[in-house]
């Protein structure tokens, strides 16, 4: 559903990323992995049409309007309710107002915060806006769904607890998934395949591995499966190869 082929872009004479190829496919869960300011925003920025690319092309076999994007912080209008943030992509997209905020409803409630729907976000916990912002997201029903690290602010339990939920809905709604994460662990229990991008400039995507987890999965259940060890260390090893060396 998604190709990348050959991308270059940058921001000046040295291209960030360079020769990028990348695929995600219907209902697949993909995770980009690799060195701080290596380009993975900027790569999921191009895939998003907010950066035109200077050579190679992105194909999409959906549009825009059924593409979500979720940002490392969260993008909730502080004046709207719970439920008004969450209808707010549905009124874009057409649906009347008693509609949108029905719908909005049923979002809520699917991830847990049934009750809470008209606080405001100042009135809400950090991991309770993660969830409505999810729910913004999710609300659109998009054919794929773009993630910069959304729950890095998150502590561990709770992170886990947030993934697990997503990862249900995305998996019942047959949902694409690209998500850039520095967690490694994360990106095997969630993922069908992983794609390591190399350190910049000109960067490019330099590995990718099959994750041999089915589906529908326990992401928290995997991690104690006897291939998820060996598969942890050599990714740790391919990203540190790849990193460069900041104390010497
Ligand atoms: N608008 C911009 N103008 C100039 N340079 C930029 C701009 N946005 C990003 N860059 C540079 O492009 C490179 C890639 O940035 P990007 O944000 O994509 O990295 P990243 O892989 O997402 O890093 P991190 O893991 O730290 O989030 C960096 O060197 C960054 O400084
Ligand atoms: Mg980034």
């Amino acid at each position: 559903m998604l190709r990348v082929k050959g991308l270059r872009l940058g921001f000046g004479p040295v291209p960030v990323l360079e020769g990028v190829d990348l695929r995600v496919e219907k209902g697949e869960f993909v995770s980009l992995v690799g060195p701080s300011g290596s380009g993975k925003s900027t790569l999921l920025r191009a895939i998003s049409g907010l950066l035109p690319p200077e050579a190679g092309e992105v194909q999409r076999d959906f549009g825009l309007e059924e593409l979500g994007f979720l940002f490392q912080e969260d993008a909730l209008l502080p004046w709207r309710t719970a439920r008004e943030n969450v209808a707010l992509g549905l009124r874009i997209r057409g649906l009347p107002k008693d509609k949108a905020l029905a719908e909005a409803d049923v979002w809520l409630t699917r991830l847990g915060l049934s009750g809470l729907g008209n606080r405001y976000p100042h009135q809400l916990s950090g991991g309770q806006r993660k969830r409505v912002a999810l729910a913004q997201v999710l609300a659109i029903k998009p054919r794929l769904l773009l993630m910069d690290e959304p729950l890095a602010s998150l502590d561990a339990i709770l992170r886990t607890q947030v993934t697990r939920d997503l990862l249900s809905l995305v998996e019942a709604e047959g949902i694409a998934v690209l998500l850039v994460t520095h967690d490694l662990e994360e990106a095997i229990s969630l993922s069908d395949r992983i794609y390591l991008l190399s350190r910049g400039p000109r960067a490019r995507i330099v590995r990718e591995y099959p994750v041999p987890f089915s589906r529908p999965r326990d992401p928290v259940g995997v991690r104690t499966d006897p291939r998820f060890g060996p598969l942890l260390r050599q990714l740790w090893q391919d990203l540190e190869e790849v990193s460069p060396c900041v104390v010497s």
